[in-house]
């Protein structure tokens, strides 16, 4: 199992398979993703030998991320190459969701086990002014849909803001007094290129555990293995409510995960240092190659546990000054 010098196990792995979305998160991507045609994404040959390395180091649980990982029309094979590696048991995706009821039987089939979902804001003018997109009904139906498939983990993610959602917040709660899910509001967190917004919109964590313990929400006791969220449960809802709070001090405390780029660097935090280049290593074996998909396999792990020694304890103060997070490919 990977562990850092600071007792921190990393069993888990985010992996970012393309850093194109075709939302316009106010927060993220206002202008939209700018397109650049040289970008290489990683290869579903790559994401295998990635996969399989991790498994190799103690990786139980893969999370694929974007940009928008449905805009690769190989999804469905990603899922399934990663649930197919022997050591992993978890495969879950993090998505906007745009076509979700479309989509989701296929990564069903390919063995999908848990989806988390945002949704900014439960009126649909807002939330197409925040994302750029009239998708609310659609992906509330593909919610639904997905809360159906008895074997999937479902969570739903809101940045809550100041000038845009924030007034939504007992909409929310309302929300999931009959709704098993995990809703979880992220605050929002400053990126290179968002100073102004933040300024403007951060809204923090303990404002709302505020108003959740005065409204009869209680704390759930936190596993060890668990990840940032700190959860409440109230006794009259059937869902839940997580809080992330990413400039909270024990934030780091919790890190349980690695994260991969799609251009297959590693960065052993998300408040981003510039990431450790893996993809040269990463080509797939040819006929004339001397060194066994074992010995490739090896030889990344080992690069990767020896770059482990460079994770700090906490990025976070540091790191909130200088902004370093670029955007949604990194989160
Ligand atoms: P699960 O625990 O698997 O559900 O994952 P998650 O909640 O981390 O996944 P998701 O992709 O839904 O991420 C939600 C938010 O969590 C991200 O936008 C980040 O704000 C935050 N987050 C995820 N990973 C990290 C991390 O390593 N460090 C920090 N600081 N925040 C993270
Ligand atoms: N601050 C907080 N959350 C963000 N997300 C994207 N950018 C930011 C930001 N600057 C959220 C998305 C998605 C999750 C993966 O990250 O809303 O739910
Ligand atoms: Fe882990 Fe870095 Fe995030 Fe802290 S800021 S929780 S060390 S990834």
């Amino acid at each position: 199992m990977l562990q850092d010098a600071f007792g921190r196990r990393f069993y888990y792995l985010r992996l970012s398979i393309t850093d194109v979305c075709n939302f316009r998160c106010q927060y993220c991507l206002p202008d939209g993703y700018q397109c650049d045609h040289d970008r290489n994404f990683l290869t579903l040959p790559e994401i295998k030998t990635l996969a399989a390395t991790f498994a190799r180091l103690g990786t139980e649980k893969i999370r694929i991320t974007g940009g928008e990982p449905s805009l690769r029309k190989d999804l469905p094979e990603i899922i399934s190459a990663c649930k197919n590696t022997s050591g992993i048991k978890k495969v879950a995706i993090t998505t906007n969701g745009y076509k979700l009821p479309e989509h989701l039987p296929s990564w069903l089939d390919a063995g999908l086990d848990a989806i988390n979902i945002s949704i900014d804001s439960l009126d649909a003018k807002q939330f197409q002014l925040i994302t750029g997109h009239n998708k609310l009904a659609t992906i509330l139906e593909g919610i639904d849909q997905a809360l159906a498939a008895p074997q999937l983990t479902v969570k739903v993610n809101t940045v809550l803001m100041r000038g845009f959602n924030l007034d939504e917040l007992s909409r929310f709660l309302a929300w999931v007094k009959d709704k098993p899910v995990s809703l979880r509001f992220i605050e929002l967190m400053q990126t290179g290129d968002n100073t102004t917004f933040f300024d403007q919109q951060h809204v923090g964590g303990d404002t709302i555990k505020c108003h959740l313990l005065q409204n009869g929400w209680l704390p759930a006791l936190k596993d060890k293995a668990a990840g940032p969220a700190q959860e409440f449960y109230h006794p009259d809802y059937a869902g839940k409510i997580g809080l992330i709070m990413p400039y909270s001090k024990d934030f780091c405390a919790s890190c349980n995960r690695l994260r991969i780029s799609s251009l297959g660097k590693l960065h052993l935090c998300l408040f981003a240092e510039q990431g450790h280049e893996l993809r040269h290593l990463l080509t797939p074996n040819t006929q004339s190659d001397t060194q066994s998909n074992d010995e490739k396999i090896e030889r990344i792990a080992a690069e990767i546990t020896s770059l482990l020694g460079d994770k700090k304890v906490s990025h976070f103060l540091q790191d909130r000054l200088t902004g370093a997070t670029k955007h949604l490919s990194m989160l």
